[in-house]
């Protein structure tokens, strides 16, 4: 058998197959093989690289050949394009818009917030968006079973971890961290910002997932009026105006006292009535004796409240629930 006039009808038969891969198992081929046992230990060398190389280049011409049979089945999608897949060549538009993405109103304010502190003299760290029961509740003076965990109630792993229900989950490395400071003779003053999940049943005020701020601050002489203090400073920074505050009791189960800090929304934002912007109070014994931190040389006070109801007043949206909507005429207004 001439192995070279094989080849050419071989390579010839791939060609014009619809499934190339098909000569690989072909009879022609096989006979090829047949002939190795046949030769003279002289001749089989020659033959077989020969025939190696046959099979080397028909693989090769195979590959090019589904190639091209893929891209001819195939229209490829292209995801990025400003148009529907499916839309025909001459019906796309000749001239694209230049239109960008833009930054997300929640961290243009974010980051407004934590400014205004860091210029007050607070640190800032990020939240985690997973947690555990310890800093969740244990840390937080939560006995078990306590009822007041039910308000902080959201999923948990296999493994024990929660997606925490607000930023105190940060108070015990704060204060933890700061331990040697404050023994220094200085102070702990941090705020902490971040995403934080809740389960609850959705409405223009409540959401499932959205962004607080807290503020942790001890000294060997903190005041629940260095509290209020600190906390006017802000809102009134924030809103670039004189704002009237007021507190009202509250209970968690990590401050004693614990209040309510709220603000009568300012006329200038169209706004009527007060508005609750935060829980805050003095940081209980127990979760300073948790960190290692002696309740009775120091003391602290702590805040913390929801980013997305200051934005809210602030630029007049009617629903929380736009911020994590994606809803682009909504993202757009803050281009
Ligand atoms: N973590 C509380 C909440 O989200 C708010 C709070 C923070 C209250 C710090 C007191 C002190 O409901």
């Amino acid at each position: 058998m001439n192995l070279e006039s094989v080849r050419k009808e071989l390579l010839d038969r791939a060609k014009k197959a619809d499934n190339p891969r098909e000569v690989l198992r072909s009879k022609k081929l096989k006979e090829l093989y047949k002939v190795l046992p046949t030769l003279t230990a002289a001749e089989r060398p020659e033959y077989g690289q020969k025939l190696n190389a046959l099979k080397k280049e028909l693989e090769e011409l195979i590959k090019v050949l589904e190639a091209e049979k893929l891209n001819e089945t195939v229209t490829l999608i292209d995801i990025t394009a400003p148009w529907a897949p499916n839309t025909p060549v001459n019906e796309r538009p000749a001239l694209l818009t230049m239109d960008h993405g833009s930054r997300h109103p929640l961290m243009t304010e974010l980051e407004r917030v934590v400014r205004i502190y860091n210029l007050m003299g607070f640190a800032a760290i990020e939240s985690r968006q997973l947690d555990d029961d310890f800093h969740m509740f244990e840390t937080l003076n939560f006995p078990p079973n306590h009822p007041a965990r039910d308000s902080y109630d959201s999923f948990k792993t296999q493994e024990g971890f929660v997606p925490p229900a607000h930023t105190s989950t940060m108070q015990y490395r704060i204060l933890q961290n700061g331990k040697k400071e404050l023994e220094a003779g200085g102070q702990i003053a941090v705020v902490s910002y971040g995403r934080v999940f809740r389960n609850e049943d959705l409405d223009a005020v409540h959401e499932h997932t959205f962004y607080q701020c807290e503020g942790v601050f001890v000294s060997s002489d903190a005041t629940l009026g260095q509290m209020i203090a600190v906390l006017r400073e802000f809102f009134e920074a924030y809103y670039e105006q004189k704002l009237r505050i007021k507190t009202q009791p509250a209970y968690f189960p990590f401050v004693e006292p614990g209040l309510e800090f709220l603000i009568e929304k300012p006329a200038s934002l169209g706004g009527k009535g007060w508005l609750e912007m935060l829980g805050c109070g003095m940081i209980h014994p127990n979760v300073l004796k948790m960190a290692g931190i002696d309740p009775n040389k120091y003391r602290g006070f702590a805040w913390g409240g929801g980013i997305e109801r200051l934005v809210m007043l602030k630029y007049g949206i009617n629903d929380i629930r736009y911020f994590e909507s994606g809803k682009l005429r909504f993202l757009k207004e803050f281009k």
